[in-house]
C-alpha cells in the first residue's frame, strides 16, 4: 500500500481530537529538556508539528511531508525562524545537521521497509537526541480485514491492486524495540488500544475515508467507487453496530515506540 493518493486535511481533522490523543501520549514519553532542532517527518497538516514549538520554544521546528494538500494547509502553523514546513520524502529525507529529537506520527504504515529508515534516523540523532514513532496497528481489525476482503474479490481485485491494506505494513511493539535497540537507542515501546466513542451517521466509515479507504478509491471511477464504498460501508455498520445512545464504538490498536540516544 502507498500514500500516492491526495490527502485530504479537513476530513482528516473531522477527528482531530481522537488522532491528537496518540500524538500526545507518545511525546509525553520523550524526555527532552532543551532541544534545538526538532524534525516531524509525515507531519500532515501542522497542528501538531506547531504544538512542538508551544513544548520547546527554543527549538527550531521543521515539519516535512510530501503532500502538498496537507502543506498548504500547514502553512497556517508557519513561524518564520521557528516553525517551518518543506515537502520531501521522508525516505529521502536527509538532516542538516544531527537531531535533537525526530517524531514521526502516524506515517510509516504507508513507508514499506521502514525499519531500514528507522536505523539510519537513530544514526543521524545529536548525543542525548530521541526518536518517536507511532504507527496504527489495527490491520487485522475489521475495518482493514473488511477492506482487504473486498479488495481480493473477484470484483474488484484488478482495478484495486495493491492499494488495499497490507498485514506486513507495521511491526508489534516487540519489533519496534529490536530495531531502534539494535541501533544503539534505549528504547521503550508499547501498545494501546483506544476506545473511540463515534457520533452521527456511519462513522466509522467516515474516519477511514480520510486513511485506509482513500489509496482504494483513488484507483476507482466515480461509479465503481460508490459501489464499492456502499458494499464496505454496510460491511462496517454490522460489524460496528450503533448503540442505543447513537454512538458507535471504535477500538483502535496503535503501537509506539521512543527511542534515546543516552
Ligand atoms: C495520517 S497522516 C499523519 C499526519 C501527522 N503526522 C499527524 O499525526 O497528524 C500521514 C501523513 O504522512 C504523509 N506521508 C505518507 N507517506 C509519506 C512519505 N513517504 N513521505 C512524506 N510524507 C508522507 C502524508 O502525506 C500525510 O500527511
Amino acid at each position: 500500500m502507498t500514500s500516492t493518493a491526495s490527502w485530504d486535511p479537513a476530513g482528516y481533522l473531522r477527528f482531530g481530537d481522537e488522532r491528537a490523543r496518540p500524538f500526545t501520549d507518545l511525546l509525553a514519553r520523550v524526555g527532552a529538556r532543551e532541544p534545538r532542532t526538532v524534525v516531524d517527518l509525515g507531519c500532515g497538516e501542522g497542528a501538531l508539528t506547531a504544538s512542538l514549538a508551544q513544548r520547546w520554544p527554543g527549538a527550531r521546528v521543521t515539519g516535512v511531508d510530501s503532500s502538498p494538500e496537507m502543506l498548504a494547509a500547514a502553512a497556517a502553523h508557519a513561524v518564520p525562524g521557528r516553525v517551518t514546513f518543506t515537502q520531501g520524502d521522508v525516505q529521502g529525507w536527509q538532516p542538516g545537521e544531527p537531531v535533537d529529537v525526530l517524531v514521526t506520527n502516524a506515517v510509516l504504515h504507508w513507508v514499506p521497509g521502514h525499519a531500514d529508515l528507522l536505523r539510519r534516523w537513530a544514526g543521524q540523532l545529536a548525543p542525548g537526541g530521541w526518536l518517536a514513532l507511532q504507527v496504527p496497528g489495527n490491520w487485522r481489525a475489521p475495518t482493514h480485514a473488511l477492506l482487504a476482503g473486498l479488495c481480493r474479490a473477484p470484483r474488484w481485485a484488478g482495478l484495486v491492486g495493491d492499494a488495499a491494506p497490507a498485514e506486513d505494513a507495521v511491526l508489534d511493539p516487540a519489533g519496534y524495540l529490536e530495531v531502534l535497540s539494535g541501533a544503539g537507542l534505549t528504547t521503550d515501546a508499547w501498545e494501546t488500544t483506544y476506545l473511540h466513542v463515534l457520533r452521527g451517521d456511519d462513522p466509522v466509515l467516515g474516519w477511514v475515508r480520510s486513511t485506509v479507504l482513500r489509496p482504494v478509491l483513488a484507483r476507482l471511477g466515480e461509479d465503481d467507487a460508490a459501489e464499492l464504498t456502499a458494499e464496505y460501508a454496510a460491511a462496517l455498520r454490522a460489524a460496528y453496530p450503533r448503540r442505543p445512545d447513537g454512538t458507535t464504538l471504535l477500538p483502535f490498536r496503535r503501537v509506539f515506540a521512543v527511542g534515546h540516544a543516552g
